[in-house]
């Protein structure tokens, strides 16, 4: 398949993707250096990175991009994110994370600082132009926002022209202050490609079919989708009598009944704010046809956060599967090749897939 989607702009006059996207073997090649690699992946908590000298190796997307990373906190307290390869014949550097004073290359003994400077090597006098600059353990571009940890190994735009939409309009929230919850976080295994969890996820068009339970609290007709560069957001606003933010006079929302803000950034990332606390989504595509989706639970309010609260997600979140699943068997009928957007309904997928056009296209060559 060639790489160019041409999807028009003019949602009315649009056509979604043809379904090679989501089972071309090709395309899911190049969706690792055009896209995985150019944007801001979700990486870590802060808090499993909190003690100077902590050290936490770890793998950014396994099986798919499977980049060997490492987080370190210095004695000086700054964090650092390093290539996990040693500099010498790439041998894994760190194996298991724990507290250290130095990193130690277990094959032949080179030494680096928690930095990433390369400190001394055995065995290497006379070796000319020794130590170089590219002795040293390469910089990963990280962010935090949250507690939690971003990286971009190649990134194509900046965390900031990402996230400042989500923060500008959330800026009276101190997410940082949510308690994460590991036993309400878990992962879930969905046989189906990680474009089409995305475009599902971006359309409320289907909350009426599939999402009975959303549906009752959810008041479908004033929902809302809103467009930035790399993220959109959708509004949900709350029914009478349902749940809603108590928004502070300075949220651009005030005044409004919102029961959620449902943001994406391109090309995984979901935020799911409700007024008990924040759901992340990290959508992990792992081969054309299956996509790991991990769910972080992160509580702002104990009384609003209640056992009804994890089972009502979970239960949406096997009504989407159920579709997806059925729509990637559909996409490979070979009587099926693309579809139309609604113009009210389906904004979000239709940016998502105006995204993954410009970020495929052959002008992105890498
Ligand atoms: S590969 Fe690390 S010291 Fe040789
Ligand atoms: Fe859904």
């Amino acid at each position: 398949m060639s790489l160019e989607l041409n999807i028009h702009t003019d949602i009315r006059r649009a056509s979604t993707p043809s379904s090679e996207l989501y089972t071309s073997p090709s395309v899911f090649e190049a969706m690792k250096d055009r896209i995985f690699a150019a944007s801001w992946q979700f990486a870590a908590l802060e808090r499993d990175l909190k003690a100077p000298g902590q050290t936490w190796p770890f793998t950014l997307l396994p099986g798919f991009l499977d980049e060997p990373l490492l987080f370190t906190r210095d004695y000086d307290d700054q964090l650092h994110c390093l290539s996990n390869v040693c500099t010498h014949r790439g041998n894994l550097v760190c194996e298991q994370g724990g507290i250290e004073k130095q990193l130690r290359c277990r094959y032949h003994g080179r030494r680096f600082d928690l930095r990433g400077r390369m400190l001394g090597m055995p065995e290497f006098e006379g070796v000319v132009d020794f130590p170089s600059e590219s002795d040293h353990l390469p910089q990963v571009a990280f962010e935090r926002w949250g507690g939690m940890l971003f990286v971009s190994l190649k990134p194509s735009f900046s965390f900031a022209e990402a996230f400042a939409p989500m923060q500008q309009r959330l800026h009276w929230l101190d997410v940082g202050s949510f308690r994460f919850s590991p036993e309400h976080s878990k992962d879930y295994l969905i046989q189906a490609n990680w474009a089409l969890y995305c475009e599902n996820y971006l359309e409320g068009f289907h909350i009426p079919y599939v999402h009975a339970s959303l549906n009752a609290v959810l008041d479908y007709g004033n929902y809302t989708t809103e467009t930035y560069r790399y993220s959109n957001l959708q509004l949900g606003y709350a029914k009478d009598g349902e749940l809603s933010f108590q928004l502070p006079a300075s949220s651009p929302d005030y005044g409004k009944r919102i029961g959620a803000y449902y943001y994406w950034i391109f090309p995984n990332l979901m935020f799911n704010f409700y007024p008990w606390g924040l759901s992340v989504n990290v959508v992990k595509p792992i081969t054309v046809s299956q996509t790991r989706v991990t769910f972080l639970t992160f509580v702002a309010d104990e009384q609003l956060f209640e056992s009804g609260t994890v089972a009502m997600i979970d239960r949406v979140e096997r009504e989407d599967e159920a579709v997806v699943e059925n729509v990637q068997r559909g996409v490979r009928s070979r009587l099926y090749r693309k579809g139309r957007y609604s113009p009210r309904r389906e904004q979000g997928t239709h940016h998502f897939h105006l995204l993954l056009a410009e970020f495929l296209s052959s002008k992105n060559e890498v």
